[in-house]
This record gives structure tokens, C-alpha cells and sequence, in this order.
């Protein structure tokens, strides 16, 4: 069986690495800087595909540094870093991981939801800190003070996509009243369409952001839909950090502007503005929404399955 040489965009999980170098030869990008141009240069053309991720994608100078380059398979839903136009333009077929992540995502969203409408994390730290517990002699501890309810709250989501849909039907299991705003109203879809993003927002308790990243997106969530959201609305974002203005994220918690937010990513992550750390109206996860066993193994297996595809002459199952 022929072994087809792969270049590897990044550090992958050892149950895509390990079925990646039973099947083809791979071998790793070294890190940027000058040993990968050298790399490039000296092997560039050996490679038939490329493996990489939502997260490195690819641009259209490492696409030209490998001139044979026929197929690109990504472990992620998300193309805000992938290079579409460039592979386009050379007939190379991208490969991704939609729908199987779709359920954790949505479920990440109502965590978030909860937590931060429920103040969760902030009651987990006020019992870890002996603020619960009254000592003897000193005046009694303040109260945990009162949280939002969730069920039965207005649920605005921001993009209708799979996994907005998704998050659309796990709101039955909460009651919860359910409109969208998006660019373009979807067909026969149960919930209603709102074409005005801040008219959206005023009407929401929990504002959702699931849409694509990227240019289309950027700041798409700013002071306006944050003062439109008002102080009783929470923003969750699960989609891109690059969606929201975080910097008048900050500003409107800082001052209350907005209840609280529930965030699974940033605009420059892993780096986080120190100045969320000292907030307590925000709960914050390291881009967590699809990591879980059982989603990253489907998303793995949608990452082979593409590449088997394509080496065996078949349309990928799931192509950008
Ligand atoms: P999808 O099916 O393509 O849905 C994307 C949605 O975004 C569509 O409803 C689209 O609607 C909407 N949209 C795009 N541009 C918009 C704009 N300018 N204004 C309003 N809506 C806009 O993708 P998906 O599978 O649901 O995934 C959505 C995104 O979630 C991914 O692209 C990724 O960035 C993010 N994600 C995050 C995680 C995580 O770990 N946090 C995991 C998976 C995915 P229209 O085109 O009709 O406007
Ligand atoms: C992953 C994501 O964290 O699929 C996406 O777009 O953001 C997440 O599923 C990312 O792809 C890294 O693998």
C-alpha cells in the first residue's frame, strides 16, 4: 500500500497521530522561524497533503511552499484560518470536522448559560473561601447574593448554523423563548428570525455567539450590542474570540453595563487580559467546547476518513 507523504501543520492528539503515521508517511513543520524555511525549501515538494487544524490552519505562503500539495484535511469546523481561495485556486480539496462536535458545543454553551447566570463558579469560590462558614465572634458571612434564572429566560442566538440549531433544540429542555439573528433568514426553522442584530440583543437575557470568525464576524459584537443587551443580559460567546470586541466586553462588565458573560474564547488566546482575573461576572474556559474524548476521537476519525477518501479517488466527506 502506498505510504503518502503528509506534512503535520502542528502537535495533534496521539489517537490522530499515531493512525496518521500507521497510514502515511508524516512528518512534523518545524516551528516558525528560519529552520522551517529551510525545511520548506529543502522538502516542501515531497508533500502530497497537509494536516492541520482550526486553530494553525494554513496561509497561502506555506500552500506555495508545497508546490505537490493535493489535499488538505483539517481537525476542527472552523476556516477563519484556513486559506480556502489559495487551495481553490490549485484544485485542492479542504477537508473538516463539521456535526461532530455540534452537541458538545451546544451543551458548553448551556454551561456557560448556567454558570453564569447562576453564578456557579463565583459560589464554588465563595465556599472554598471560608466566606460561607460564619466564625465564631465575627459578623456573619454576606449572604451568596441572588443569581438569573435560566429557564424560561429569552435565548438570542447570534448564527443559525449547525451548531446554533443545535443550541436552538437543547433550549426546549429549558423552556426557553428563542429568536436568531443571522445574515439571512433559514427556511423552515421553528424559531424567529430577528434581522436586526441590537434588536436581538434588547430583547434577549442570554445572548449566544455561534457564527463563523473571521473578517465577515470581526467585532460583529460591540459597545452598541453590549448596551443593547443592557445590564440584566448575559453574552456567551463559544464561537471566535475575534467576534467580539473584547476590549468593550471588558469595559462593559467592568461597569455593569452587562450582567455577566460566559466565554470560550479570545480575541488573542491563549492570552487573556489580566483584567478579566479580577472579575466575578465572568466565567471563562480555554476553548474547551468540543474537547472531550468523545468529540476530539469523531473529529480525529472525520480528519482520516477525509484524507482516505482522497488518496482512494472519493469526494470527501466533509470538504469546505
Ligand atoms: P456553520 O454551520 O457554518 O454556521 C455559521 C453561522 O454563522 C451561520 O448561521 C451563518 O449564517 C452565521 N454567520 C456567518 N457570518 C455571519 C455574520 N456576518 N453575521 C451573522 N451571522 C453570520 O458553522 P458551525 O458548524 O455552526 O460552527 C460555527 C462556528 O463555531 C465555527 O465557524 C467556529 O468558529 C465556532 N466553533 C467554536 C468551537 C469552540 O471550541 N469554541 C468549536 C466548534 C466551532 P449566515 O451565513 O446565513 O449569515
Ligand atoms: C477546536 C474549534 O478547539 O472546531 C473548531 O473550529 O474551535 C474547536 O473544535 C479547534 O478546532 C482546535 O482543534
Amino acid at each position: 500500500m502506498t505510504r503518502h507523504r503528509l506534512l503535520q501543520a502542528l502537535a495533534l492528539p496521539p489517537f490522530l497521530e499515531q493512525p496518521l503515521a500507521e497510514r502515511y508517511d508524516v512528518q512534523r513543520l518545524p516551528p516558525a522561524g528560519p529552520d522551517r524555511q529551510t525545511f520548506l525549501q529543502a522538502h516542501g515538494a515531497s508533500f502530497e497533503g497537509l494536516v492541520t487544524s482550526a486553530a494553525v490552519g494554513y496561509d497561502q505562503a506555506l500552500l506555495a511552499a508545497l508546490p505537490n500539495a493535493k489535499v488538505i484535511s483539517s481537525m476542527g469546523v472552523g476556516l477563519d484560518k484556513l486559506d480556502l481561495p489559495a487551495a481553490a485556486r490549485r484544485g485542492i480539496p479542504v477537508g473538516y470536522t463539521p456535526d461532530v462536535l455540534n452537541d458538545c458545543v451546544a451543551d458548553l454553551a448551556f454551561a456557560l448559560m448556567l454558570d453564569a447566570g447562576r453564578r456557579l463558579s463565583e459560589a464554588d469560590r465563595y465556599v472554598r473561601s471560608g466566606r460561607w462558614a460564619t466564625a465564631p465572634g465575627t459578623p456573619a458571612s454576606a449572604p451568596f447574593p441572588l443569581a438569573r434564572r435560566v429557564s424560561g429566560a429569552r435565548l438570542g442566538i447570534v448564527g443559525l448554523g449547525r451548531i446554533g440549531r443545535t443550541i436552538a433544540r437543547r433550549s426546549l429542555g429549558f423552556d426557553m423563548e428563542v429568536r436568531y439573528h443571522a445574515r439571512r433568514q433559514v427556511p423552515d426553522v421553528e424559531w424567529t428570525y430577528e434581522p436586526g442584530l441590537l434588536e436581538l440583543a434588547r430583547w434577549s437575557d442570554f445572548l449566544v455567539v455561534i457564527t463563523a470568525g473571521g473578517a465577515a464576524t470581526q467585532h460583529l459584537i460591540d459597545d452598541k450590542v453590549l448596551d443593547a443587551l443592557g445590564t440584566k443580559g448575559f453574552l456567551i460567546n463559544v464561537a471566535r474570540g475575534s467576534v467580539v470586541d473584547e476590549a468593550a466586553l471588558l469595559r462593559a462588565l467592568q461597569e455593569k453595563r452587562i450582567a455577566g458573560a460566559g466565554l470560550d474564547v479570545f480575541e488573542d488566546e491563549p492570552r487573556v487580559p489580566p483584567a478579566f482575573f479580577a472579575l466575578d461576572n465572568v466565567v471563562m474556559a480555554p476553548h474547551i467546547a468540543s474537547a472531550t474524548v468523545q468529540t476530539r476521537h469523531a473529529m480525529a476519525q472525520r480528519v482520516m476518513d477525509n484524507l482516505e477518501a482522497f488518496f482512494s479517488g472519493q469526494a470527501l466527506p466533509s470538504a469546505a
